[in-house]
């Protein structure tokens, strides 16, 4: 994600996705079991920024405090990759006035990826995370396009492969974190449709993108060795494969899965006024930084600002007012079992 502040200020999408799982984090709370140290410690995996998370996290510790007292220690775990701005993050839950931060309530960080263990054995008692988990590992191979529905059906396969892996290694490091009776929610963007004709409901806009970034290339703003190079590492999981590693008699219980078409959330917070600018700082905090990883640093703010800010923004604003994308959230509550 981008930094600077960047990511939280153009992140409202995702925001309207994680409150759709903040009653379910709040129940899960009112359980939580105590962890070392006698906090109940909380980790919020892929946090980026951390905006986002506040409102998460603040119905947590009330849920918490409501069930064992207001002194009730809490210990929250922010989660994500090492290059996050962690300093944003740090500012956001110190400063933000809708922040969870009161006396009592701890702030830490964990810049490692969350498919590894990141916390010790049987030590959390909550654990959060909304939209993050459709970013794989790594790229799992080549791509005829940028985005994965322009996969063939071998490539299609490979990331298949790959999702299926990411998803089981996630809840695998989870549930060895996790202590007896520890639940997890998961807020995530899901495939509409199967297979290959799965669709993320970003498609319009990334088609968008592609024929941005052949202007880019004609211009020789960016080369075609660039272009080619570069692959967004995000799978939209079916619900038999965000269920497939919940297996009878496993650690972890998938209690609910449920989905929810939300339309598109830009569309609804702006009514269309000034949507084509803010659909395009949107993608650009959200999927420049991954896009464009392979320039040199110095080009890519400059690309990132032709590509979506400029190409985006006038192709969206030149077009039939009306809503691009069509969000399709999974949100589920996952618990480690007690016996
Ligand atoms: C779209 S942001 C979501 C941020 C926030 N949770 C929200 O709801 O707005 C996804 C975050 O997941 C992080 N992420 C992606 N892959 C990750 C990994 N393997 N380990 C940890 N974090 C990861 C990204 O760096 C990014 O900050």
């Amino acid at each position: 994600m981008e930094g600077g502040g960047q990511y939280n200020a153009h992140a409202s999408a995702q925001a309207a996705s994680a409150t759709l799982g903040v009653e379910l984090f709040r129940a899960a709370a009112t359980s939580a079991p105590v962890g070392p140290a006698g906090a109940v410690t909380v980790a919020d995996y892929g946090a980026s920024e951390g905006r986002n998370s506040l409102a998460p996290l603040s119905a947590a510790v009330e849920a918490v405090r409501a069930a064992r007292g207001e002194d009730q220690p809490v210990w929250v775990f922010h989660t994500d990759l090492p290059d996050n701005d962690f300093a944003s993050l740090f500012h956001t839950v110190a400063e933000d006035p809708g922040s969870y931060r009161r006396p009592g309530v701890y702030t830490a960080a964990v810049g490692r990826s969350f498919y590894e263990q990141l916390l010790p054995d049987a030590s959390l008692g909550l654990g959060w995370s909304s939209i993050a988990v459709h970013w794989l590992r790594e790229v799992p191979g080549p791509l005829d396009g940028f985005w994965a529905s322009t996969a063939t059906a071998e490539q299609h396969d490979v990331w298949a492969r790959a999702g299926a892996a990411d998803w089981s290694a996630f809840l695998t490091a989870r549930a060895a974190e996790m202590l007896p009776g520890a639940r997890l929610v998961v807020v995530v963007g899901a495939a509409h449709g199967q297979g290959r004709a799965r669709r993320s409901g970003a498609e319009r806009a990334m088609d968008e993108v592609a024929r941005g970034l052949q202007d880019l290339v004609d211009r020789g703003i960016v080369t075609d060795a660039e272009r080619a190079a570069m692959t967004i590492p995000a799978w939209y999981r079916t619900e038999a494969e965000w269920e497939a590693p919940f297996t009878a008699g496993g650690d972890l219980v998938l209690e609910q899965l449920r989905f929810v078409d939300l339309g598109d959330p830009l569309w609804q917070q702006t009514g269309g006024e000034g949507y084509a600018d803010t659909v395009a700082a949107a993608l650009r905090v959200s999927f420049g930084p991954s896009l464009l990883q392979g320039l040199d640093p110095e080009r890519r703010s400059a690309v990132a600002a032709e590509l979506f800010d400029g190409h985006l923004a006038r192709a969206i604003a030149a077009q039939a007012p009306e809503p691009w994308f069509a969000w399709r959230l999974a949100i589920m509550g996952i618990a480690r079992r007690s016996d």
